[in-house]
């Protein structure tokens, strides 16, 4: 029985690999759309300007246009996948993806479970609250929710912020829900990336505050640990930096900083 499974596994990659190998034949001969490789890309669609989903349903954004050069650049047909941000590291562990680009900070403490490129942006954070507000300082967030995404850096972060000031945190796993919480008053506070916090605060009249303690580490692609994709993106990456493409896409989409 398990012999028999382990054979037909065997024939399944053997099959695969044949398929790999067709594919990159066409591509390398210039063959057509249809017949170029799958990057599949993990994101979280909930984080605008990095990533969202626009009135027709589709997802667009800074990440997505430098998924999309760089998988142009290599020769791979872009497939994006979405889900929420705290199972996307699980979901390159278990390769159901090939690579994430979803605003995810390079922390530490990721890079122990999966790979990361060179940074390719840096936010800081930021406090938002509804116009109003009073609390306009970190140490008036005392006694106040505060609400954060799950699995973010900005979780880790108030649970560090917590240690000396005393106040409620609210872990939500998705970010737009962050806002409308806010919104609804169902949290005094959110904590989020400053150039998606920015977003925010101009479009649905906010006030907001920087995070004065956290440096946080630049904005990565990751990929499953020992990936061998790392070394071509991060060629793409410089070229991009060099011919100016990079800037560009940052004018587009994060101008507003
Ligand atoms: N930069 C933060 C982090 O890496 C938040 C990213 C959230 N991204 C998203 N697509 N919701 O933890």
């Amino acid at each position: 029985m398990k012999k028999t499974k382990l054979l037909s596994t065997l024939i399944l990659s053997l099959g695969l690999m044949t398929a790999c190998g067709q594919s990159q034949t066409d591509e390398t001969t210039g063959g057509k759309e249809s017949d170029k490789k799958v990057l599949t890309m993990g994101t979280s669609a909930d984080f605008a300007p990095f990533e969202s989903r626009n009135p027709a349903g589709e997802i667009e954004g800074f990440d997505i246009d430098l998924a999309n050069y760089i998988a142009e650049e290599l020769g791979y047909k872009l497939e994006v996948e979405d889900m929420k941000f705290d199972g996307l590291i699980g979901a390159l562990q278990t390769d159901r993806v090939d690579m994430v680009l979803a605003g995810m900070s390079a922390t530490e403490k990721r890079d122990k479970n999966v790979d990361f490129s060179t940074p390719y942006n840096h936010s800081g954070e930021m406090f938002i609250t509804l116009k109003d507000s009073d609390i306009t300082t970190l140490e008036a967030i005392k006694g106040k929710t505060v609400g954060v995404q799950l699995g973010t850096i900005q979780e880790e972060g108030a649970k560090k912020i917590k240690e000396t000031i005393d106040f409620e945190i609210k872990p939500i796993d998705n970010a737009a829900t962050l806002i409308q919480e806010l919104l609804t008053k169902r949290i005094d506070v959110a904590y989020i990336d400053k150039s998606v916090a920015k977003g925010y605060i101009t479009e649905q009249n906010l006030a907001g505050f920087d995070d004065p303690t956290t440096s946080s580490p630049g904005m990565a692609v990751a990929f499953p640990e020992g990936s061998d994709m790392i070394e071509k993106v991060n060629k793409v990456l410089k070229e991009m930096e060099e011919n100016g493409k990079l800037e560009e896409l940052k004018e587009k989409w994060l101008s507003e900083e």
